[in-house]
């Protein structure tokens, strides 16, 4: 600490200043003239102090002090005294204290903000203009801190456990991870482009070719994709790979690595045995592969209650061979505005309707389809639904059972979010395993790889169709949103040959875009296996933030924008020129 400017932070001032003769410098919080005195709230990097002006301490100061603003920079010297009884904030850890001014230094002035840092309402690009500002925010700061203190305990873990950080790359050649790449043209040879790292994964299965056996980085990453609340164009990954191992030392370590940074972070304990489901309970159960197991809520396939129903549109679901799936939302008597309000979101969500039954004392259904269902209704869904009651409600889809499925998965999410059936503040975390190998892509009509096309498949592959293969694939969820995905890897020359033309690569594009790996694969390639979080969606599930983009000191806006420096800025002609690059209207694309 620089004693011209301090002897303290703001935010330290405690009982063994007391009487003492503090330095003090900071921005003033707040202002607030009380007769003959003027209260300050001052603000620095560690907190807030209250300081006081008063002319019989210090007429010069004090006549200085009617013109300090919110946000001037100031320096004070003064005594620190206790604040009396009624007068103590309780709220601030320095509210038992406040500084008797002798000496004020206006440091710098400010114009007024463009928005008041006490105020959440303010609109996203003007925060995002005046980053700088919005930061000031103590909360704003808190979620870079905790993203300080997080990065530390991960990295400190990862050294006590043998691992070494390596860098690699930001200028490299296309990763396919699923997603657009950015790319950068170079200026030494025209028409040709580097591309921005999806993410580290070939050159981490390398480093394992090296023998470097346990690495990891907090590796930046660029993917062009639409945005949303939990993704940026450049986001953070806990990049991890190891040489001979299987899934469950991966899985082992990635839970150790967590209890561990929970307990530093936090001083949290907790049982760090995630629940494991496949891929397929997990759709069966929740509809989604990335479930929130915050709460039950499980689907229910009820399409054995209908086999001979009379209701044409589910008779002919169940012939083409859909399903009828049911959420139950447990003892919960909806109003009929409110039914009628959750079938108009279920269409929103994708439903193309939505049926709901309750039931009255003498367990008769009652729904808009209540004349269609056999009076024993309630007995036969008690016979497929655990624990089922006269006051449960269940709202039905009857579609396709992936459209079905997918549908009711979502509306869970809704509804467990609206009725608050869970605590917000738990942090569940289940593990999602035997993910399908390959996806169809229906517009494209043609097999992508579910994680990426280095990933291993499971015994057995070689006899299988295409659609039945699954991977040695595993992915983390935390409340319901993917924290973290990885695999183990091909490690064969042959095998990774045979899934790239399963992707439709054939020989030539193979060795054109991967010859380097596949040629590495020739050199003794050890069994290798690893994982990457998102940390940045870490720590906003950590922090509770209700966006990515809160936790990132300068992220990109929805449409990728950033508003502060007004990037990305039209490009110069000349320097176009220099990469033998040329401007087409968008008309030519
Ligand atoms: P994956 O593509 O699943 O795996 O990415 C790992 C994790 O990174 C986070 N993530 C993102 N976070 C913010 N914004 C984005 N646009 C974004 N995209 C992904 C997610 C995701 O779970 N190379 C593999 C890992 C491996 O196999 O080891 C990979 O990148 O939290």
């Amino acid at each position: 600490m620089d004693g011209a400017y301090r002897t303290s932070g703001c935010g330290q001032i405690a009982k063994d200043h007391l009487t003492k003769s503090v330095c003090l410098s900071g921005w003033v919080n707040k202002r607030r003239d009380h007769g003959g005195l003027i209260f300050i709230d001052l603000r620095d990097g560690t907190g807030r102090v209250q300081v006081v002006f008063n002319p019989e301490f210090n007429q010069e100061a004090h006549k200085k002090a009617h013109d300090l603003r919110s946000e001037y920079v100031i320096r004070v010297e003064g005594t620190v005294i206790e604040r009396s009884p009624e007068t103590v904030n309780k709220d601030l850890p320095t509210g038992a204290f406040e500084i008797q001014v002798t000496a004020l230094d206006v440091l710098n002035e400010s114009k007024t903000l463009p928005f008041m840092l006490n105020e959440d309402n303010t609109d996203e690009e003007i925060r995002l203009k005046y980053r700088y500002l919005d930061l000031r925010r103590p909360y704003m700061r808190d979620r870079l801190v905790l993203r300080n203190h997080l990065f530390f305990a991960i990295r400190n873990f990862f050294f006590k456990h043998g691992f070494i950080e390596v860098e690699t790359p930001m200028l490299t050649k296309n990763t396919p991870e699923g997603a657009r790449e950015f790319i950068v043209p170079s200026r030494f040879s025209h028409g040709s482009v580097y591309s921005l790292p999806q993410s580290p994964q070939l050159y981490k299965q390398l480093l394992m070719v090296a023998g470097m056996e346990r690495y990891f980085q907090i590796a930046r990453c660029f993917r062009d994709e639409d945005l949303r609340s939990d993704r940026q164009p450049e986001f953070t990954q806990l990049d991890i790979e190891l040489s001979f191992v299987s899934e469950e030392v991966i899985i082992n370590l990635v839970q150790d690595m967590l209890k561990n940074v929970f307990e530093s972070v936090y001083d949290i304990k907790f049982d760090a045995k995630f629940p494991r489901l496949t891929y397929d309970d997990a759709f069966e159960l929740f509809g989604s592969d990335k479930p929130d197991v915050r709460y039950d809520m499980r689907i229910n396939d009820l399409s054995e209650l209908f086999t001979d129903t009379k209701l044409s549109f589910i008779k002919s679901v169940l012939e083409k061979g859909g399903k009828v799936g049911a959420v139950r939302v447990v003892k919960k008597q909806f109003s009929r505005s409110e039914l009628d309000d959750w079938v108009n979101k279920a269409i929103k969500l994708g439903a193309k309707g939505l049926v709901w039954i309750r039931f009255n004392k003498d367990r008769e259904p009652e729904s808009p389809i209540a004349k269609f269902l056999p009076e024993n209704f309630f007995d036969l869904a008690s016979a497929v639904i655990k624990d089922f009651s006269v006051e449960d409600t269940l709202f039905l889809v009857a579609d396709d059972y992936k459209d079905a499925w997918g549908t009711l998965g979502r509306l869970r999410v809704a509804l467990a979010q609206e009725l608050e059936v869970f605590d917000p503040d738990t942090f569940s975390f289940c593990w999602i395993t035997d993910f399908p190998l390959f996806e169809y892509d229906d517009k494209e009509d043609r097999l992508n790889a579910m994680h990426h096309p280095f990933t291993q498949p499971k015994e057995g592959w070689e006899s299988q169709e295409p659609s039945e293969i699954k991977a040695r694939a595993y992915d983390l969820i935390l409340n319901g949103v993917e924290l973290g995905g990885g695999s183990i890897r091909i490690n064969k020359r042959d095998v990774q040959e045979k899934v790239f033309g399963l992707l439709g690569l054939d020989k030539d594009q193979a060795q054109d875009k991967f010859g380097f790996l596949l040629e590495a694969l020739e050199y003794g390639c050890p069994p290798l296996g690893g994982i990457a979080f998102g940390l940045d969606r870490f720590v906003m599930l950590l922090s509770k933030s209700p966006s990515i983009r809160d936790v990132i000191a300068f992220p990109k806006t929805q449409r990728g924008n950033d508003p502060m420096m007004s990037a990305p800025s039209a490009a110069d002609p000349d320097s176009l020129k220099d990469y033998g690059l040329e401007l087409c209207d968008e008309d030519d694309d």
